[in-house]
């Protein structure tokens, strides 16, 4: 087995850096004064100090600011590449999230004033929170549901989806929340994957004024699902929905008569907190492991340090899904352990019309904004008198996450948006961190656009050749991360040896991301994209073999291969190129195809192009010349295009030896 990144030997040493910013944007000193890290000497400092015994600081970290049961008595324990942190130790997230605010009189503080797609809105505060949460615990546990047992959750953006998770996290079961747009077969792989024992869904939920139905499609996975024995069903939509005797169950009906003081359960802080699923190069999602107390106090103290949080003063607003990382970490359990009043929106930026985000943020009076470049370059596509509309001076910090923002974006967000008064903190982190790693700390660290800047307190990032020597200034490499740190990724349920080979084998002790970086002389990070064939569309990860495997399936399909290209909007489009075995080349197998994806994976994954081609080009070994098919995909490189069908032979013949 070679390792997920596996290098390409062949390729030149040095990754070409194409992008020369030099705009720099510091806080304003208001913005300074009023932060609670407000100087560059600040952030050195704290800096340093974690970096000198990253162990002694974490270990003070988590003394100060999570609740224990029981204190731990160990707080690292590093059998590379596999740590505990904090044993001995017994905690609960939901607890932390709820109960810690209610005990300390915040039970009145509103946690999330949420807005459904069709304008239905709800206030719930920390204590109706606490209490809907263990009501539905207690079914859970009435239901046999037990600590380690695996739990899909399949749910529209509702309150009841955090309250699902942390209803797991009480009674320490394990979530793995599967994103709304996913399809059936992905719903079941999952589920096997995992061997779910309970699934958690709504009837429906609403997008862009379409209803989903959700129920329907989870019924569709449930026939492939066979560790799963019951269906916990929401009412959201109110659209008609089957449900199984004996083995549905209404969520209403469940929680009817429950007793809203379950107690959370004092959990080992190595006990599993959740699964969520995430691509890697091979086409088999890999569910990435995260546990208790680390990933805890990761989601909380990042939380407070990038976003500068002030819990009687900020709304904040993270446009995510619960169904990617950022809504685990950054609506559910960073800002609710940090005590945060949030805005939660069911729908669509762009529904009933596209000015819905400043309206709510007009609304809600919202401080700070945390979304995606993918959106953004959506806004500034559909004009600047939607966002004109609106006050948007309640605003006083932006961030950005999911892939990197290109300085024109930022531009726009930063004069557009925050009226060029608020800070962009440009995030940089994964699944497998739990949390964010590079940012600027808003009131200390001076912005450049397109760069995540400097790595957070304790975290240390190693730019690397492919032989392992250390790049210089503004050299392209790979990115590494040279010791453990809480929020860290524990493992790929069970697949211990991909875990090992994906992120430890090829770069001794240390944590390889996959992502390669550049620093500049200012020690500032540049992202520059992906080392593997994962491509990144609309801030979501897709690996190419997933797409290919997918359209392999079909009966029609010989042989496919899938690059990302250029798209102004989604940062990264699919384009795929695909061998026929028994059919034209026509339009019907084009609109055949697109669906066939849909169903396999999910709307996120339908190619942007399908071309067709006699053969695919590949290298004498057989591999398919990935390179050459991005650059024609691109446009970069022309082919003979005979209309619909592209014939690589000589292409293939010209660049035989050209790629490993
Ligand atoms: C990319 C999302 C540049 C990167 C939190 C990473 C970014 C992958 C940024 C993880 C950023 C995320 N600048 N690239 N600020 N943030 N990425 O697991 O390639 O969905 O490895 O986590 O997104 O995606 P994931």
């Amino acid at each position: 087995m070679t390792s997920e990144h596996g290098s390409d030997s062949k390729a030149p040493k040095q990754i070409a850096n194409v992008m020369n910013e030099t705009r720099v944007f510091p806080p304003s000193g208001e913005f300074s004064r009023n932060a609670s890290i407000g100087s560059m000497q600040a952030y050195e400092s704290i800096y340093n100090h974690s970096i000198a015994d990253t162990e002694k600081f974490w270990e003070s970290q988590a003394r100060e600011h999570l609740h224990w049961f029981e204190p731990f008595t160990k707080t690292l324990d590093w059998q590379e590449p596999f740590a505990q942190w904090f044993l001995g130790g017994k905690t609960n997230v939901s607890y932390n999230c709820l109960d810690a605010h209610v005990q300390a009189g915040r039970g009145d503080r509103v946690a999330f004033h949420w807005e459904g797609e069709p304008g239905d809105t709800r206030t719930i505060t920390y204590a109706e929170l606490t209490k809907e949460v263990s009501r539905f615990a207690s079914a859970l546990s009435k239901l046999g549901i037990q600590k380690g047992d695996r739990v899909s959750i399949y749910m529209p953006m509702v309150p009841e989806l955090p309250v699902a998770m942390l209803a797991c996290a009480r009674i320490g079961a394990i979530h793995s929340v599967i994103f709304g747009g996913f399809s059936a077969e992905a719903i079941a792989d999952r589920n096997n994957d995992a061997q779910a024992k309970l699934v958690i869904t709504a009837d429906g939920g609403w997008r862009r004024g379409k209803l989903l139905a959700l129920k329907q499609t989870v019924d569709e996975a449930l026939a492939k699902s066979p560790s799963v024995e019951h269906c916990i069903v929401l009412r959201r939509a109110g659209n008609e929905t089957k449900m199984h005797a004996g083995r549905d169950l209404w969520w209403h009906e469940l929680t009817a008569n429950q007793p809203d003081d379950f107690p959370a359960v004092a959990l080992d802080s190595e006990d599993p907190l959740f699964i969520l699923y995430t691509s890697g190069s091979t086409g088999k999602p890999k569910g990435i492991k995260h546990t208790t107390a680390g990933y805890n106090l990761y989601a909380k103290r990042t939380f407070e340090w990038v976003f500068d949080h002030k819990p009687d003063q900020d709304i904040f607003w993270c446009t995510a899904d619960c169904g990617w990382i950022t809504g685990h970490s950054y609506i559910v359990y960073g800002p609710l352990s940090a005590g945060a009043t949030q805005v939660l929106y069911e729908g669509a930026p762009n529904w009933p019309a596209e000015d819905r985000f400043w309206e709510l943020i007009e609304k809600y009076k919202v401080t700070i904004l945390y979304t995606a470049p993918t959106a953004i370059r959506a806004f500034i596509k559909w004009g600047d008198h939607h966002v004109e509309k609106h006050d948007l001076s309640s605003l006083r910090l932006l961030g950005s996450v999911g892939e990197g923002i290109n300085p024109e974006a930022w531009m726009w967000y930063y004069n557009k948006i925050g009226g060029g008064r608020c800070p962009i903190v440009d995030t940089w982190w994964q699944t497998e961190t739990g949390g964010i790693m590079m940012s600027p700390l808003p009131g200390a660290i001076a912005c450049k656009p397109g760069s995540c800047t400097k790595p957070l307190p304790g975290i240390i990032p190693r730019v690397l050749h492919a032989d392992l020597t250390d790049v210089g200034t503004n050299e392209g490499g790979m990115l590494c991360i040279e010791k453990p740190w809480p929020g860290m990724l524990r493992g790929v349920w069970g697949d211990d040896e991909r875990f090992n080979e994906t992120y430890w084998k090829r770069v001794p002790h240390m944590y390889l991301t996959g992502d390669n970086a550049r620093c500049d002389e200012d020690g500032y990070y540049w992202i520059m994209g992906r080392i593997d064939d994962v491509i990144n569309v609309s801030g979501h990860r897709l690996s190419t073999i997933e797409i290919e495997s997918a359209l392999v399936s079909h009966p029609s399909v010989a042989e496919a291969a899938a690059v990302g290209r250029p798209d102004e909007i989604k940062g990264q489009g699919i384009a795929v190129f695909v061998t026929l075995k028994n059919h034209a080349p026509d339009e019907s197998i084009r609109d055949e195809l697109k669906k066939h994806v849909r169903k396999e994976i999910g709307a996120l994954a339908v190619p942007d192009e399908i071309r067709f081609t006699t053969m695919l080009p590949k290298t004498r070994s057989g591999k398919i010349m990935r390179r050459l098919l991005r650059d024609i995909a691109s446009g970069k490189q022309s082919v003979q295009d005979t209309s619909t069908l592209e014939d690589f032979s000589v292409l293939a013949k010209l660049r035989g030896d050209e790629e490993g």
